[in-house]
């Protein structure tokens, strides 16, 4: 069986472009729809233009933020995932959505979480004078990039890097790993569980050889 899931985002779509190589290429998984919040989202278009069905459902049509989180559960719901990728999508999950797919919401986050949750992780790790910043993957829960972390991906920070030249490296390396996350747990050898996230040993070896960090329960 197909396992498919529905990618939400709101901007550039270069998480999306990834996941799609990806589902063209081998990886065991079907990206079926596309939600956005935002109307201009050239992630929108770069699904339209692969054949993926898409909702958009920008904020200016709703009369409260509360209503367009329901709205957004609500399509959400029509496309019964297998799992919800969030690739960059800025909004908060409500409580009901995280309880309406539980251990079924993932999140890629430009940083080495818990460190630098939020926005402009990549000044913020530079002002931070850190030597090196990276890139995480994990189950979403109702906070602002916390949940179980699945996977990391560390780069090195180099003197005179700008927050462009280090997004572009992080950028390269989670282009990868959130395929590779997602693949993990289209095949069951990434699960989220009551205590923690187990891996197969062969994804433990795996993520060892592409220098991915991994949080197996203890
Ligand atoms: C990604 O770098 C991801 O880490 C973060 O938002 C960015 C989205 O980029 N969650 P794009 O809109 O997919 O190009």
């Amino acid at each position: 069986m197909t396992f498919t899931v529905t990618v939400l985002l709101s901007g550039a779509g270069s998480t999306l472009a990834a996941l799609l190589h990806a589902a063209q290429h081998g990886a065991p998984f079907t990206i079926g729809h596309v939600i956005s919040n935002s109307l201009d989202a050239a992630g929108v278009h770069l699904a339209n233009s692969a054949g993926i069905s898409t909702t958009v459902l920008p904020r200016v049509e709703f009369s409260s933020l509360s209503e367009h989180k329901v709205a957004v559960l609500e399509a959400t719901k029509r496309t019964s995932p297998d799992l919800v990728v969030l690739a960059g999508f800025m909004m908060v999950l409500p409580e009901e959505f995280i309880a309406t797919f539980p251990r079924k919401v993932v999140n890629i986050h430009p940083s080495l979480l818990p460190k630098y949750p939020g926005l402009d992780t990549y000044q913020r790790a530079l002002d931070g004078k850190e030597t090196e910043h990276g890139s995480s993957v994990h189950f979403v829960d109702c906070g602002v990039d916390t949940g179980p972390l699945v996977a990391q991906v560390r780069v090195p920070v180099h003197l005179g890097d700008t927050a462009a030249s280090l997004k572009e490296r992080v950028q390269a390396r989670e282009r990868e790993m959130y395929p590779w996350v997602i693949s993990g747990i289209a095949c069951g050898e990434i699960q989220a569980q009551e205590r923690g996230v187990w891996y197969s040993e062969r994804v433990r070896t795996e993520a060892a050889e592409r220098q991915y960090s991994v949080f197996p329960i203890s």
